[in-house]
């Protein structure tokens, strides 16, 4: 059972099997990540120098979603070393990171010194978030790289739903689950389920963020979920979702498999059209709470 100042969800993802050694390498994985991101004079995806100089790292898409959030209380999950978060706290949002990599929040912490933004941090399991958080916010932000790390979409949208305010939102932009099923564009390899959330055994080397990095193989655990067990799932957990939208375009490819337009953006061609490289979702809080969830 959870512990009492969890949220009230079982073991997240106790049916599955070796759900606990999963976390513990998946965590090893991205305390070790956290450490190199932004640190790397090629890094692609973190550039710390430019955020500090006031760059906004936020894409349109998650802008869009939250709306304007000066003012409001935002919760950002999957919170990684904290840029984005602090970009939310730019923006006039009181903002709370939470990750479960103890390396990834104290950097997050050292950045927003750096910056001199306030903002909390929180180590832990999104899965098992702390019942400190529950009813805090207006909204809820997780952003690129977030379910395909969870054994039990459930208990995350159920943590979700229990940190929202009734009537605030949850904002969810991650890789399409049909992107995520292939391997490469040329030759066309496909090598991911499409949902069914079993978990994947996967050893990764190196990073998204800056191909130049050399690592060893490290084994993650990692889970495939269809867009309609997302969907169900925030409707499970009392949510109503608003907008669920399917992108074709993006401005990075952290896999590196897509070709580059002229204009400077990834597409994923597939006959005389595209197909989905990014998913978004928000979805809301009803305003009188739902019970036992
Ligand atoms: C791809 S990154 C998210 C990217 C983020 N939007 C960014 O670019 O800054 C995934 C993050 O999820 C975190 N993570 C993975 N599994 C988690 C879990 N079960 N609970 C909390 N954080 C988790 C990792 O530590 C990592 O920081």
């Amino acid at each position: 059972m959870a512990a009492e100042d969890d949220f009230g969800v079982e073991e997240a993802g106790a049916h599955r099997d070796g759900h606990a050694e999963g976390l513990a390498a998946n965590r090893a994985l991205w305390d070790s990540l956290a450490e190199t991101h932004g640190t790397t004079a090629t890094d692609q995806s973190y550039d710390v120098e430019a955020f500090l100089g006031g760059q906004q790292t936020l894409r349109s898409i998650e802008r869009e979603l939250a709306g304007d959030v000066a003012g409001k209380d935002l919760l950002h999950l999957h919170c990684h070393f904290g840029m984005d978060t602090l970009n939310w706290a730019r923006l006039g949002a009181r903002v709370t990171g939470v990750d479960f990599s103890p390396v990834a929040i104290t950097r997050a912490q050292d950045l927003a010194e750096k910056a001199g933004l306030v903002a909390d941090f929180v180590v832990a399991d999104t899965q098992r978030l702390p019942e400190s958080l529950a009813a805090g916010f207006d909204v809820v932000v997780a952003t690129y790289g977030v379910l395909s790390w969870i054994a039990d979409v459930d208990a995350w949208m159920r943590g979700a739903a229990r940190a929202l305010r009734p009537g605030g939102r949850l904002v969810l932009v991650d890789i399409h689950p049909a992107f995520q099923t292939v391997l490469s564009f040329e030759p066309f390899v496909a090598d991911w389920p499409y949902g069914g959330g079993e978990a994947q055994h996967v050893a990764l080397t190196g990073t998204y963020a800056d191909p130049s990095v050399v690592t060893a193989p490290r084994q993650t655990v990692q889970f495939p979920y269809s867009i309609g067990e997302i969907v169900t799932a925030a409707a499970s957990a009392g949510m109503v979702v608003e907008r669920l939208a399917e992108h074709t375009e993006t401005e990075s490819d952290g896999r590196h498999i897509l070709p580059r337009g002229a204009d400077g953006l990834y597409r994923f061609p597939f006959s005389d059209t595209y197909l989905p490289i990014m998913y978004s979702l928000r979805a809301v809080a009803p305003r009188t709470p739902t019970s036992g969830s």
